[in-house]
């Protein structure tokens, strides 16, 4: 959470946030599977102003061998920010945050792919970020996750991906960049839609325990819209312009 910025107004009289926005209302997001010839299974998806490639390499030989598994495949995922992702430049170098979100990624995916089938393998989950405004990590989840599809992993359920937050006393669901910075709250939530388990849950501000179970609601509530739209992307690849 950064400092207060007086000038910006989170949420005005008529109940609309700073990108015109109601409360319980997510962002624009549109996501299109299978847009990356060599890799295995990709998604391209755009989440609000959020850009963002996923492809998926595997089950495929792990290097270094040591790291191979005789008993499961493994998760290996790296999220990446390309420098002209955000205002200004970031060095391309993997920074901590990188590193934080690539584990976080993985972690919340692990619940729902099977790789118990595929022992002394690796699946690789390549995400980069072309432009950042406000939850990337649930952005580039959601696109891991049709990614995966794509790659035809056998997966117990997809995993759906969208943050709750508190602006102005209020909370809202898909904090934006703007929020983010200025708000009091951002909660990303990951979230089987079938399973109905939360697999991602951070939390960076503070809440009420009643906000809190308010926060959990709504994220839940997006991250079942967000589910749509990726069905719809598998849908749109697979059944609707015959065999491709
Ligand atoms: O993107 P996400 O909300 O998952 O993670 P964050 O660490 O809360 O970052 C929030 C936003 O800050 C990013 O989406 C970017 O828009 C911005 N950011 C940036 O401008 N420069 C960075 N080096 C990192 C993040």
């Amino acid at each position: 959470m950064g400092g207060r910025d007086p000038n910006v107004v989170l949420l005005d009289e008529n109940g609309k946030r700073s990108d015109g926005r109601t409360v319980n209302e997510t962002r624009k997001v549109t996501i299109k599977a299978g847009v990356l010839k060599n890799a295995n299974g990709s998604a391209y998806i755009e989440f609000g102003e959020n850009k963002i490639l996923a492809g998926i390499y595997g089950p495929r030989d792990v290097h270094p061998k040591h790291l191979s598994n005789p008993d499961t495949g493994i998760l290996r995922c790296r999220y990446h920010m390309s420098p002209f992702s955000v205002g200004e430049r970031k060095n391309p170098a993997p920074s901590r945050r990188e590193v934080e979100i690539s584990k976080v990624i993985k972690e919340a995916l692990e619940p729902a792919v099977i790789l118990d089938q595929f022992p002394r393998t690796v699946v690789d989950i390549f995400l980069e970020i072309l432009q950042a405004d406000g939850g990337t990590r649930c952005a580039a989840l959601a696109a891991a996750s049709v990614a995966l599809a794509d790659a035809g992993i056998p997966m117990r359920d997809m995993v759906s991906a969208c943050a709750a937050g508190k602006v102005a006393d209020t909370v809202i669901l898909d904090v934006n960049n703007e929020e983010d910075q200025a708000g009091q709250a951002d909660m990303p939530m990951g979230y089987m839609p079938n399973l109905k388990k939360i697999t991602l849950l951070q939390l960076d501000g503070v809440l009420t325990p009643e906000e809190y179970k308010k926060c959990v609601e709504v994220g839940i509530d997006g991250c079942n819209q967000v589910y749509e739209i990726q069905k719809k992307a598998l849908e749109e690849k697979y059944f609707s312009k015959g065999d491709q």
